[in-house]
């Protein structure tokens, strides 16, 4: 039996990959590691919180000792870094928890991994680990900085981060090479496009968009509208999560896009169409602080190597979101309102 520590495993995506993970695997074993903030709800797991291969540990993966007694409990074979501040526009507001979590916290995760599955822990040049570990950091395009109106980004596309969100994920990415060239330590990092999918905190483009529309409030679409996002179904994301977790090539960067470019406003224009509300809603409001342009992705190298390609149609996939968002209203006010949240953290404790 393998062992995954996923980290962030109560957010948007996280989520989706442990019952992702554990339905194609199921003798895997899943500790899910997570702070629980504002965009954390284990009332995503909520149809998995019985099964015996998994389970929760409320903590901070900034917190040394928490992150060692987990490896130490229960002997972690593999490591899915998930967790993070992932909104930019809380960056902009305020950039250092941003570094602290994305970066150091990542540290701290290498740091464990590295002395726990190290085969000689008294030799400090030790380059030998223990069969089978990884360790996946899950990062962003957005690392790459932002597009003209042609191009794509390629693994070997130069790091031009322009927010402190992207900033951050990008020295979370270097620290991690760092510890493969200079311990050895067997990683792989992902750079996926933008997600859309059940359980993304309504704070993202689309399922604020959704609840506003719900709402009947307007609809703010920042400057002209007309950035361009690739949108990746989480689902297509967690199964090129998987392919390379078991077959990516030790200390390789994989690149993971939809092949689905649009702009803000076409998106925006979809879901008020789709939930039947009026393009009046739509409201131009002041661009973001640096906000990048273009963003796409080049998906051959993992197509190639893996054979690993996004099997949505977005027409379907926005459909079905815009719908599990209508017909979720429960989560939705449970999210909005934070009260879940803390019913759990009553029930879980960071020193297990
Ligand atoms: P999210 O904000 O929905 O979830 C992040 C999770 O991390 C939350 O459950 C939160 O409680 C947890 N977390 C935050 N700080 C923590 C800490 N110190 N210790 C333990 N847990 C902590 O994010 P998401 O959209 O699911 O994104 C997951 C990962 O994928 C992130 O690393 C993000 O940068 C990356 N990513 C996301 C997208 C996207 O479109 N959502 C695109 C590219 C990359
Ligand atoms: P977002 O979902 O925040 O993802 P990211 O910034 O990581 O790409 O935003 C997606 C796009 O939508 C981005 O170009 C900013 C734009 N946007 C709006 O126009 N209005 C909004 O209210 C939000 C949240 C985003």
């Amino acid at each position: 039996m393998k062992t995954l520590l996923v980290t962030g495993g109560a957010g948007f995506i996280g989520s989706n990959f442990i019952k992702y993970i554990l339905n194609k695997y199921p003798d895997y074993k899943v500790v899910n590691y997570d702070i629980l903030t504002y965009a954390g709800n284990i009332m995503n797991l909520q149809d998995i919180e019985s099964f015996d291969n998994y389970v929760f540990v409320k903590g901070d993966i900034r917190n040394r000792e928490a992150v060692n007694q987990v490896f130490k409990s229960f002997d972690v074979d593999m490591v899915i870094n998930f967790a993070a501040e992932s909104h930019v526009d809380r960056s902009i507001e305020d950039p250092e928890i941003f570094l602290k979590t994305n970066v150091l916290g990542t540290q701290v995760l290498l740091d464990i991994a590295k002395e726990y599955w190290k085969s000689n822990k008294n030799d400090k040049y030790c380059k030998e680990f223990k069969e089978g570990v990884k360790f996946l950091q899950v990062s962003t395009d957005e690392v790459y900085g932002s597009l003209g109106e042609t191009g794509f980004f390629k693994e070997t596309t130069p790091l031009m981060p322009n927010s402190p969100y992207s900033a951050s994920k990008a020295s979370a990415d270097m620290i991690v090479r760092a510890y493969h060239e200079t311990f050895g330590i067997p990683v792989n990092i992902t750079r996926c496009s933008n997600n859309y999918g059940p359980y993304q905190f309504p704070e993202k483009l689309i399922p604020l968009m959704i609840i506003n529309c719900i709402d009947g409030k307007d609809l703010p679409v920042y400057g002209d509208g007309m950035q361009i996002r690739d949108w990746l179904h989480v689902s297509d994301h967690c199964s090129a999560i998987d392919a390379v977790l078991h077959d990516g090539k030790i200390g390789e960067v994989y690149n993971v896009g939809g092949n689905n470019e649009k702009a803000n406003v076409e998106i925006v224009k979809k879901i008020l169409n789709y939930t039947g509300k009026s393009e009046d809603l739509i409201k131009y409001v002041k661009d973001r602080l640096g906000h990048d342009r273009r963003y796409a992705i080049d998906n051959t190298k993992i197509s190639r190597e893996l054979g690993w390609n996004p099997l949505y149609v977005f027409e379907d996939g926005i459909e079905e979101t815009i719908q599990w968002y209508l017909s979720n209203s429960e989560w939705l006010l449970n999210v909005l309102s934070g009260d879940y949240v803390k019913y759990y953290e009553k029930m879980y404790d960071e020193s297990m």
